[in-house]
């Protein structure tokens, strides 16, 4: 299957229907990302960005000269039908592990692209100039031969996109064992990391430089390839100094990295819209790697430096500690004094998710409102498993966005809740990350529930722990009612008690 590029690098003219189409797919892909700003206008982001995708894949189609337009089709309703179940299938909670994944997808097709613009420059219209030669042989017979001669400012895009590319394909793979469980989530931190991280580096831009400069394959091969073997490593390498914690962080700056990685495998196959895409992706990636890191209270540069800040007291966990008293209660219990308060402030988290008690949550906010209490729902900017997860979960409840608040926004309001109505969260309302210097969370701001004249904390078990594996002595303080159950379950029940 071989396709001719809109504008291949030998300066072939781009066809101005192309670029209009382009541009205004570009239009829908930002349009896309305004929408997807909020919960009210999400699923109108979603159509534009669907739009986009179907103008920019039928205008490269049907202006490309391709050999086999069966096979494309083929290939698409396969990947189309895989991805149709996954969306079908997969759970809410499974999201951060699922968009790795995908990340490291688009991080591969980024390295196999590279590579085989590199094996057949001809086909990607990147051949700048012919070399060829003949050589006598020792029986008096010529043989002669040929290849085609990359500019430099190809091989440097090439060499970017393989990069970038293998970055976010290792680094993916090893963000997905994390968040999936099957690797632990504690960061592994070799000795000398920076040191290794910045002469891996380092050697990784050298090489791309001599790559662009060399010139036939004896030459050029043994650089690409070792390019892209420390590009493999150092993607591994900067990911699993990472903790738990700070995996949020990690998977909204491999989405940046997927996005550049898309733009300059654009910049390789001369194709406009993927550029344009690549860069949306990558700059709005950057932009939420930062607005986490700030709610994280984390260095951006120390993260995307591989966990540069992460020391090796921290990562320990405290799960499986002393035996400590607590208070139980039961739903009833929790219905009368919730009647009695004026005002509740309720903090969900991932268990809430999990047990998609959202809607019998919202019933509960219904009744009390009813009995004259005023309820506000705070969200952390980490709850739950990907960003954004508890605000999805309450607009699919039909919860009033007035009522949602932010964590700087309603943090103060503590001091006068009666009821910090804690359900299936943990860590973001773990006092040990304002006062524990050796706890994995220390540093990120959580809700100070500790202030408010009662907490309900609603989990399964006081065995279970948080995300990031530590105790929380908000479970013992005195003013504290342990709401042992399913989320969903207890909520149902209160609301019978509260009826
Ligand atoms: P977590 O700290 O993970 O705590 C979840 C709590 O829910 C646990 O106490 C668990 O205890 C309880 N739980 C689980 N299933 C339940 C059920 N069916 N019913 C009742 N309770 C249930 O949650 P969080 O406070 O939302 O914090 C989020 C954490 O995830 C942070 O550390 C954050 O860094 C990390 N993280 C976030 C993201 C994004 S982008 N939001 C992505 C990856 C990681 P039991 O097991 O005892 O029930």
């Amino acid at each position: 299957m071989s396709a001719t590029p809109a504008h291949a690098a030998t300066g072939e003219a781009v066809n101005p229907w192309v670029a209009l189409a382009y541009l205004v797919a570009g239009i829908f892909f930002i349009l896309a990302l305004r929408g997807l700003s909020s919960p009210s206008t999400s699923r109108t982001g979603n159509r534009f960005g669907m739009a986009g995708m179907l103008i920019a894949v039928v205008t490269t189609l049907v202006t490309h000269d391709i050999a086999n337009i069966v096979e494309i089709g083929i290939a698409i309703a396969i990947g189309g039908l895989i991805g149709f179940l996954i969306a079908r299938r997969i759970a809410m909670t499974a999201m951060p592990e699922l968009v790795a994944a995908f990340h490291s997808l688009v991080g591969l097709a980024a390295v196999l692209v590279g590579w085989a613009a590199y094996l057949n420059p001809a086909a990607f219209g990147l051949v700048a100039s012919t070399f060829n030669f003949t050589a006598e042989m020792r029986d008096g017979s010529t043989i002669a031969g040929g290849y085609g001669i990359i500019s430099p400012v190809s091989k440097i895009e090439m060499g970017l996109g393989i990069a970038i590319g293998a970055i976010t394909f290792s680094g993916s793979v090893i963000a997905f064992l994390k968040l999936s469980g099957k690797m632990s989530g504690s960061p592994i931190l070799l000795p000398f990391r920076h040191v290794i991280n910045l002469v891996t580096l380092a050697a990784i831009i050298v090489l791309t430089a001599l790559f662009a400069m060399a010139n036939g394959p004896a030459e050029t091969l043994p650089l690409i390839v070792a390019m892209t073997v420390l590009a493999f490593a150092i993607g591994f390498l900067l990911i699993i100094p990472i903790g738990g914690a700070d995996m949020p962080v990690v998977v909204s700056m491999l989405n940046s990295y997927s996005g550049w990685a898309a733009a300059a495998m654009g910049f390789t196959l001369g194709n406009t819209a993927m550029i344009i895409t690549g860069a949306l992706v990558g700059s709005s990636g950057a932009i939420l790697s930062y607005i986490m890191c700030r709610a994280m209270n984390r260095s951006f540069l120390s993260v995307i430096a591989g966990g540069f800040g992460a020391d090796a007291s921290s990562g320990g966990s405290t799960e499986g500690g002393e035996q400590r008293p607590y208070k139980q209660g039961s739903a009833a219990d929790a219905a009368f004094m919730l009647e009695q308060a004026e005002k509740v402030i309720i903090i969900p988290g991932y268990g809430m998710a999990v047990a998609q008690a959202q809607h019998a949550l919202r019933e509960m906010a219904d009744l009390l409102e009813e009995k004259g209490v005023e309820v506000k729902y705070a969200i952390h900017p980490v709850a739950g498993r990907m960003p954004g997860h508890m605000n999805v979960l309450l607009a699919e409840a039909q919860v009033p966005y007035e009522n949602v608040f932010e964590l700087e926004d309603i943090n103060s309001e503590f001091a006068q809740a009666d009821v910090a109505f804690i359900i299936g969260a943990n860590d973001v309302v773990n006092p040990a990350a304002k006062t524990d210097k050796s706890s994995p969370i220390y540093g990120m701001p959580v809700f100070d529930v500790d202030k408010a004249k009662q907490v309900f904390f609603i989990k399964r078990s006081m065995g279970g722990v948080g995300y990031a594996g530590v105790d929380n002595d908000v479970f013992y303080m005195d003013q504290t009612m342990m709401l042992l159950s399913d989320a969903k379950k207890m909520v149902e029940e209160i609301v019978k008690a509260l009826d």
